[in-house]
């Protein structure tokens, strides 16, 4: 039963990545020495000229291993990815060189067999020009062409998605964010397979699935809060994953504001619960509470999941600190077991909310979701034990008393969905009546701003899966 043993290092590391890993070293580090010196040198120097010559000789070396004829190195937020496969350590070591690239709006170089010597010397010319001289003349693209390198190209820094400058309006936020909360749920699917299978899974649209959420929380916070109450009405094993994402993005976003940062939140949430597919099945999907035996099986997937994404070198370690942390409880008493108890990292202690929230408003076999406000008021009384009390306030700020897409029974007797929290007062929220008092469906929801209708009240809250054949969840667009 025991498969710890079967987690050789480097097990989830592929020849063809380390390989891959010391081609793009040697890209980066002759084309760092030959930028510097361009940088300082004449054209006409000797320094110029081996920087050039140590550049040039490197990527005719690549080139010949590359069966399609060319080479494209994509730079992205201070990283390097090639064939969708990000470097993060190369990326590390090169950081400013990618930086000065980047403010160049280099976002990509493109290099094809064939190149000369002298189109080498040229493109580094341009591109060791200063930002905003290159930026003046039109962009190294252009420069490039003017000055005839026909093998060399280069193209924009391109966002993984281009939601950010695009503006949309709020309902259509929602749609992309509804969009990219089941592409999350398809590659969550794929990662566990694969990594059940014991194989490398695509860190790169794992990445790209947290990022265009990232991009949607940056825009409307409340958009990605209406989806963490898309349950488990579908095919999908891996709700829960992508609620614990969604919600810690929508967290994480109150005290994060940067990009990056959320980005590797985002993912530290989706893969929180990896370790899980190293337990027995017959434990993770048993229709009935736990043994002790079985729990202490259970108990050990925060340490899997940490031992699964260590072993996969272009995740960021912090994925790895979280799936660890993620049960250890703010006082550092949860489990697994630490010989000396210490607060968690940030991210873990945010996933660890938003995946007790999920966890306990969701259906389990063998119990009941529970309310949203009962869970709501069973997580602020272990707030100081379990959770962080300051992100604990933050949250109830957030979902409110009755979340964005919870369900309410108000005091007429009808049932309602929650379509806005009302920040000045929780109790009243703006609502949808879908099902009048009789249980029947309205062939048009009514809406109620209950902070300014005083007649009607919620009495109670239900549990979200209290409706199982109405996808209420649509009333929250329109
Ligand atoms: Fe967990
Ligand atoms: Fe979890």
């Amino acid at each position: 039963m025991d498969k710890e043993k079967d987690l050789g290092k480097d097990q989830f590391i592929p020849v063809s990545y380390r390989k891959a890993a010391r081609r793009v070293k040697r890209f980066l580090k002759t084309l760092n020495t030959a930028f510097r010196n361009a940088q300082l040198y004449e054209e006409t120097h000797p320094m110029f000229e081996e920087g050039a010559k140590s550049f040039f000789v490197a990527i005719s070396e690549l080139l010949e291993e590359q069966e399609e004829g060319e080479i494209a190195f994509h730079f992205y937020e201070g990283e390097i990815i090639v064939d969708e496969v990000p470097f993060p350590e190369e990326s590390n070591l090169f950081s400013s060189l990618i930086a000065e690239l980047e403010s160049r709006e280099i976002g990509s170089i493109e290099i094809r067999e064939g190149v000369k010597l002298g189109e080498v010397k040229d493109f580094l010319s341009i591109i060791s020009l200063q930002a905003d001289e290159i930026l003046k003349r039109g962009g190294a693209s252009l420069l490039l062409q003017e000055k005839g390198v026909m093998n060399i190209k280069v193209a924009p820094v391109k966002p993984l998605s281009s939601l950010r400058e695009s503006g949309e309006e709020k309902g259509e936020v929602y749609e992309i964010a509804r969009e990219a909360y089941y592409f999350a749920l398809e590659t969550v699917e794929e990662v566990m397979s694969e990594v059940e299978r014991k194989r490398p899974f695509a860190v790169f649209k794992a990445r790209k699935a947290v990022q265009m959420l990232v991009d949607c929380v940056l825009q409307d916070r409340g958009a990605l809060l209406g989806l963490a109450a898309l349950k488990s009405y579908d095919k999908y094993t891996y709700h829960h994953s992508v609620n614990t994402l969604v919600l810690s993005l929508a967290l994480g976003s109150v005290i994060l504001t940067e990009r990056v940062s959320l980005g590797y939140l985002g993912l530290s949430a989706l893969l929180h619960d990896v370790g899980k597919v190293l337990v027995p099945r017959e434990i993770t999907r048993k229709p009935g509470p736990l043994t002790s035996e079985e729990w202490e099986y259970m108990e050990r997937h925060p340490a899997y999941g940490a031992k699964i994404l260590l072993n996969i070198p272009s995740l960021h370690k912090i994925t790895a600190v979280v799936a660890f942390e993620h049960h250890l409880g703010f006082d550092g008493n949860g489990y697994p077991k630490i010989r000396v108890p210490r607060k968690p990292h940030l991210f873990s202690r945010i996933v660890e909310i938003c995946d007790a929230y999920d966890a306990a408003t969701s259906e389990r076999p063998y119990r009941k979701a529970a309310t949203p406000d009962g869970v709501m008021n069973s997580l602020i009384e272990a707030s100081g034990r379990e959770f962080d009390p300051l992100l604990m306030r933050f949250f109830i700020n957030l979902l409110g008393v009755y979340p964005v897409g919870s369900l309410v029974k108000l005091t007429t007797g009808e049932i309602a969905v929650v379509v806005k929290e009302n920040p000045l007062n929780l109790t009243r929220p703006q609502i949808k009546v879908f099902l009048d008092k009789k249980g029947n469906i309205l062939k048009e929801p009514i809406f109620y701003d209950l902070s300014k209708n005083e007649e009607i009240s919620i009495s109670t809250s239900l549990p979200y899966e209290a409706v199982k054949k109405i996808s209420y969840q649509r009333f929250l667009r329109d």
